[in-house]
């Protein structure tokens, strides 16, 4: 009787493991999980724009499947043993934000990772520079002055926005302030421990907008306004959406063009980039195994 009651127990726990992988099935989660612990592991979301700044990593991946949704595609695979997904967003913050609610709704990730190249707003960065992002801000939520007709425009009195100030209009003058997002604290630490062999790794403010800025006077009213080390098209959605669900987020960038020291654009940055975060990741996962 003894042991009937014993077999009863262990056929109640396999049940118990298998319905636990379907369900992580049934919500997209990574079914892979660590040796003698039926609990699937969130996985980590690695994000490139273009599929130069994502298909890299995507390679770097063992045992892919692919999933694709609207326009955003999504590299399942693991690193070294831990889930690992690469998501191509495609360029901007409609597509980004999007592609971030998909992957935090269906995967329900660890963490993630906007990474892909940028404009420099320092002139103490080169190209191949990589920009850790202690604060992500919008830099195309901005304001203008009054002005009569005739009176011009001038991008240089505009004044900054921030849209998440109230459930209000932003019209009212409590929204007239610079919104910055913060990388993880946990993430930075980690990506700082990493060497990397094409030039500087820093700390700084990456800037996010829909606009390519070639005026070297807006660049410096950004970078002295803002603080921005670099501009790109991403990163700022991609910290609200995760703020939004309260999942880890950091931004890391590499310089691919810097007009304020005549940097020219180069286009294999975006491999090293991807390089860079592998080795990040590395580290992560070994922690996380830890
Ligand atoms: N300004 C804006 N975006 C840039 N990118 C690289 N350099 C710049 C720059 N100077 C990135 C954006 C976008 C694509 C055009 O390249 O993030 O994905």
């Amino acid at each position: 009787m003894q042991l009937f009651i014993r077999m009863m127990m262990v056929c109640a726990t396999m049940l118990s493991a298998a319905f636990m992988s379907v369900g992580a099935q049934a919500t997209g989660m990574a079914s892979v999980s660590v040796a003698g612990n039926s609990k699937p592991l969130q996985p980590i979301i690695i994000q490139g724009p273009m599929p130069i700044e994502a298909q890299h990593f995507a390679a770097l991946l063992k045992d892919v499947s692919i999933e694709k949704t609207g326009s955003f595609v999504f590299y399942k695979g693991t690193l070294n043993g831990y889930p690992v997904i690469v998501s191509q967003t495609g360029k901007g913050l409609e597509n980004t934000a999007a592609a971030t609610a998909i992957a935090i709704e269906r995967y329900k990730p660890l963490a993630i990772i906007n990474q892909g190249t940028s404009g420099g707003h320092d002139s103490k960065l080169a190209v191949g520079d990589i920009v850790l992002g202690k604060r992500v801000v919008n830099i195309g939520n901005l304001k203008t002055p009054s002005k009569k007709a005739g009176e011009g425009s001038n991008s240089l009195t505009w004044i900054p926005m921030d849209i998440m100030a109230s459930s209000g209009s932003a019209g009212s003058d409590d929204a007239n302030k610079i919104r910055y997002y913060q990388g993880s604290p946990e993430l930075l630490a980690i990506a700082k421990q990493v060497k990397y062999q094409h030039g500087k790794v820093v700390e700084g403010t990456v800037g996010s907008a829909n606009f390519w800025n070639s005026e070297l006077d807006r660049i410096a009213w950004f970078h002295e306004n803002f603080g921005t080390s670099v501009e790109e098209m991403e990163g700022a959605s991609v910290a609200q959406i995760a703020e939004a669900y309260k999942v880890p987020f950091l931004s890391i960038r590499i310089l691919s063009n810097n007009i304020t020291n005549g940097g020219h654009y180069d286009p294999n940055t975006a491999k090293e980039c991807q390089a860079f975060v592998k080795d990040v990741m590395v580290k992560y996962i070994e922690t996380l195994q830890n």
